[in-house]
């Protein structure tokens, strides 16, 4: 049976194995998918022994996805500007190939689950640490109107902004600067993880803003309640970004698209 794992540190709180399990039984695989837990300094031994044991894919989670970047010899487009991968595999020759499909799930998300249109948007992203460098390529694609990345630390916002402005109308702001409104606000800070909020201005929002956290809990995300408790058209979580990544992964490895709407409300109901 062709073999899968997801490799982090830590693992227990991982989701993939059973998100994996689901596609493969919807899609009829005949494949295995465990979660490894791997100590900081092993990794790149457990990459190389994986594969050399028949290894057919690797998910990659914290704090390795930039370490797997690294190992990659044919990294995609989304995975060199994210300079991180969540997915690894061996092309025909036995090389390492990496793909970052954490903006590509976001973007099915938000286009295919959520219905909803990016292109010809305003779109606001809040942070510039990790987990937006790793959307940024696939939203540029959807040839939003505009794109502002505000961080709290201005110069992080600044460089990630000149690492992409050939991708598209790009610019980087401080909280206190921002001018609204805008049609999409996407939270990509980790503020929500400790319950905190970016210090966002007034007029940020109107009628018919979305917004999106890529966080998501059991509970509405504080950055959620404090879009809901300002009357936007619809907030949305990350649950699905979660989802749709593995589904890219999938699909990356097994030339199948799993569906996605059924895992997407079971994993709803297990938070
Ligand atoms: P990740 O991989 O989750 O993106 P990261 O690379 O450490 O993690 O980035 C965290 C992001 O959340 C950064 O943009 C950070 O802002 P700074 O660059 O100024 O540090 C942002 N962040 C974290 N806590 C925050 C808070 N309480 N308020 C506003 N921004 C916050």
């Amino acid at each position: 049976m062709d073999q899968y794992q997801v490799l982090g540190n830590p693992i227990k709180q991982s989701k993939s194995p059973q998100i994996h399990a689901q596609f493969a039984s919807n899609t009829a695989q005949d494949v295995e998918y465990s979660a490894q837990l791997v100590p900081e300094s092993d990794f790149e031994q457990v990459v190389e022994d994986f594969f050399a044991s028949g290894g057919k894919g690797l998910n990659i989670t914290v704090p390795f996805k930039q370490r797997a970047f690294s190992l990659a010899q044919h990294p995609s487009a989304a995975a060199n500007l994210a300079q991180a991968a969540n997915t690894l595999w061996l092309n025909e020759s036995g090389e390492v190939c990496a793909d970052n499909t954490d903006g590509v799930g976001m973007v099915r998300d938000i286009t295919v689950n959520l219905g909803a249109e990016l292109s010809a948007k305003r779109i606001l992203i809040l942070g510039a640490g990790g987990a937006v460098r790793g959307v940024l390529e696939p939203l540029l694609a959807q040839k939003p109107a505009q794109v502002v990345i505000a961080n709290r630390t201005l110069s992080k916002a600044q460089a990630l902004a000149e690492a992409v402005a050939s991708l598209g109308p790009v610019q980087a702001c401080s909280f206190e600067h921002l001018q609204g409104p805008f049609d999409w606000i996407i939270n990509g800070t980790s503020a929500s993880l400790s319950g905190d909020l970016p210090p966002l201005p007034e007029g940020l929002l109107q009628a018919s803003t979305q917004t999106y956290d890529m966080m998501y809990g059991a509970q509405a995300t504080v950055f959620s309640q404090w879009a809901m408790a300002h009357g936007v058209a619809k907030a949305s979580d990350g649950l699905g970004m979660l989802v749709e990544q593995a589904a890219e992964s999938f699909t990356i490895w097994r030339g199948v698209r799993p569906t996605t709407a059924g895992v997407l409300s079971w994993l709803r109901q297990q938070l």
